[in-house]
């Protein structure tokens, strides 16, 4: 395991005092050189300090092979920069050139049939190339040279979003690195072949040469889960790796700038493992598009605490988010008033000190015209520059209380996040489709918040074991290592909760035997012999198990034949007996060392936790409240180092107005009224109130 880097965060503009970044991915090559004028007077009005450039601009940048303008850039750098607007500059490689791919088309990717990916997008680059990667580390220097001197740049933007179209590549290239990727993992062939189980089905290999590809296998067949799982850590190596020798190649020109790289941490998955990268930059930094419809606060709310989990609790920087539509899903929702504001605020809320957006001005062409911006087709006078602008003077009123630096409050509860769990349970030869390492951290954290719990999400490498409490949803992969950790934990006092579908398999995805789940079936307390998968793909199909609390398990339950002398079972399934399942244990709590662990033997989904939980939270001394509206309210902490700068953030998460009391003064607030001296607030539904105690 590799050590972290030092934090280090972008520093403000000489003579400019530290405040909270704000802007956006500014692409002012799209437009006539008359129109950058206007942008900057309207960045000033609302109050941007910080823009991203180059991102997307290679083919402007060196326009043939080693010839380069930066002319127009400079001539914007400057221009931002005397306007008081820093820069977050890009390595410019996110996407090559057709000079470059017509030249080389063998640094194209290949699909999983030997396809060309061929250019017409972006990011149609293979990790693995050496050809691409020696293009792409000369533009990395060019660029660090020619600006390693200008005191505008106050960051590195490396690459753009990795992985997010290039992620898998089956290349010949991709092949010999895996070869190698596989060597120095196991060492020896027979170490590969232990690991991928491969005299199920006469997959044996004699030498690493063998190794190829998860390639096309047909349709209906079924690939090796442990080279699938092993293909997937390798690609996000392969393209770390590469992250990492640009970013190096930068850093030698510029020491004294901080770099990062984009990541895409959301509720809908993860292509690359975060955490891991998250040791490879100077700060971290997230892109983040909001989920329509009911879910649409909690999910942004629980991706930035796994943000907050793997920057370690220092502060982030949020680098893109949208003002309003996408324009990628295929129908794209606009956003509903007051949400551009309480959207960015909630990632505040969640640690982030930094606030852009993708895009600064709305494209008139290209395939992302339809995608919001700050400044939309509709031009200054709008609503959404004019939430812009109101979010603009949010953020300078933080800065000014003082929250910049403060760090998100360490909650009681910490629910896991796996990176290696959520490829593993992606296979395609499960109990259940339906089941997944992704969805249920998801479910705890709002469950939690209906009770008025603000839980942090932790990934599995974190310090999750410091916690009072700490959930392990659907963690699939437990190593004898991390066995061991989740056995210390509770042994020395943890209040601990299992789900259903964790501890199954180690990290080569080899079962652990003797019962699930094997791994920790001293600590859990219950042993179970078979999945109940349900579903309702059948006349009479099982699609349901009711608990004795009420609750109703969906999509898979535990048969769990037998608990722990000292286990006490708190509920039960009530089913019709030829399922197997009436009286089968479903929620099972055991002593074990001077801690307990409540298992959860079933998916009960965020509204059979909320059900379930305030018993259990009660049994283990955990503290919530069962207050009619507390889960209308999501209450997140920020504070300083001294213990001073105390922010609370409320957001109505519900779909009336709801009343807050609180205890302080309002910095910024939102759709919400409240009296100057007075100490409860009304918010209405996408409404928020900043409190500084
Ligand atoms: C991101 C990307 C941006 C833009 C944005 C649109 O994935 O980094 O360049 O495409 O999505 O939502």
């Amino acid at each position: 395991m590799s050590a972290r880097r030092t934090y280090r965060w972008p520093q403000p503009l000489d003579g400019q005092r530290q405040r909270l970044w704000y802007g956006g991915d500014y692409n002012p090559e799209q437009w006539p050189e008359e129109i950058w004028d206007d942008d900057i007077r309207l960045m000033n009005k609302a109050r941007v300090n910080l823009v991203s450039l180059g991102i997307f601009s290679w083919a402007k940048i060196e326009t043939s092979d080693g010839v380069y303008d930066f002319g127009w850039l400079d001539r914007i750098v400057d221009k931002l920069g005397r306007a008081g607007i820093a820069v977050d500059m890009a390595s410019a490689t996110a996407s090559p050139p057709m000079w470059l791919t017509q030249a080389h088309p063998e640094v194209l990717w290949r699909d999983e049939r030997g396809n060309i990916c061929w250019p017409g997008a972006r990011q149609h680059w293979r990790a693995t190339s050496p050809i691409f990667r020696k293009y792409a580390l000369r533009l990395c220097r060019k660029m660090a040279e020619h600006y390693k001197d200008n005191p505008y740049v106050v960051s590195w933007h490396v690459g753009n979003e990795y992985g997010c179209h290039n992620r898998f590549d089956y290349s010949d290239d991709a092949m010999r690195a895996f070869q190698e990727w596989c060597k120095a993992r196991y060492g020896t062939i027979e170490a590969v072949n232990d690991a991928w189980g491969t005299t199920f089905w006469a997959q044996r290999m004699n030498d690493f040469s063998e190794i190829i590809p998860p390639r096309y296998i047909g349709e209906g067949n079924f690939m090796n889960p442990g080279k699938l799982l092993d293909f997937k850590r390798f690609s996000s190596d392969a393209l770390k790796d590469f992250f990492m020798a640009e970013r190096d190649a930068l850093a030698q020109i510029t020491p004294g700038k901080p770099l990062t790289t984009n990541f895409m941490v959301s509720a809908v998955g993860s292509n690359l493992d975060y955490d891991d990268w998250s040791d490879e930059v100077d700060f971290v930094s997230n892109d983040h598009y909001f989920t329509p419809g009911e879910a649409h606060l909690d999910e942004l709310a629980y991706s930035a605490s796994l943000v907050d989990g793997l920057s370690r609790k220092r502060p982030w920087f949020l680098m893109e988010n949208s003002t309003a539509a996408v324009n990628w899903r295929s129908i794209n929702y606009r956003k509903e008033p007051g949400q551009t504001v309480r959207d960015a605020l909630a990632h505040v809320a969640m640690g982030a000190d930094a606030i852009c957006y993708f895009q600064w001005r709305q494209s008139r062409a290209g395939a992302e015209k339809f995608h919001s911006a700050m400044v939309p087709h509709a031009g200054e006078n709008s609503q959404i520059f004019r939430d812009v602008c109101e979010l603009g003077e949010d953020l300078q009123r933080l800065s000014d209380a003082g929250l910049e630096g403060t760090e998100l409050k360490k909650s009681s509860v910490a629910v896991v996040f796996d990176y290696q769990s959520e490829w593993a349970t992606e296979h395609s030869a499960n109990p259940t489709q339906n089941v997944r390492h992704l969805t249920e951290p998801l479910d705890w954290f709002r469950a939690f918040a209906d009770l008025g719990i603000t839980a942090d999400m932790v990934p599995m490498r974190g310090d999750w074991d410091s916690y009072e409490a700490a959930v392990l949803p659907c963690v699939y992969l437990l190593s004898q290592t991390d066995s061991q950790r989740v056995r210390d934990y509770v042994s020395n006092g943890g209040k601990l909760f299992v789900t259903y579908y964790t501890g199954i398999s180690d990290e080569r995805d080899h079962i652990w035997l003797g019962g699930y789940p094997g791994s920790i079936q001293d600590v859990v307390g219950v042993r179970s012999e078979e999945f109940t998968p349900m579903g309702d793909d059948f006349p009479g199909a099982l699609d349901h198990l009711d608990l004795s609390n009420g609750a109703v398990a969906h999509d898979l339950a535990d048969w769990i034949t037998s608990t722990a002398p000292d286990a006490k079972v708190l509920e039960t399934y009530q089913a019709d007996p030829r399922t197997g399942m009436n009286g089968v244990p479903a929620i099972v709590v055991n002593p074990f060392g001077s801690g307990q662990c409540v298992y959860i033997g079933g998916k009960l989904g965020r509204d059979g936790l909320r059900i379930s939980l305030p018993k259990v939270l009660d049994d283990m001394g955990i503290r919530h409240s069962s207050a009619a509206d507390v889960g209308q309210v999501l209450r997140v902490e920020r504070s300083g180092e001294d213990g001073q700068h105390d922010f609370v953030f409320y957001f109505n998460r519900g779909s009336g107005d709801v009343t807050v009391r609180f205890d302080g003064e309002v910095v910024v607030s939102s759709l919400a009224q409240y009296a100057e001296t007075g100490d409860t607030a009304c918010i209405s539904p996408n409404g928020l109130i900043i409190v500084k105690g």
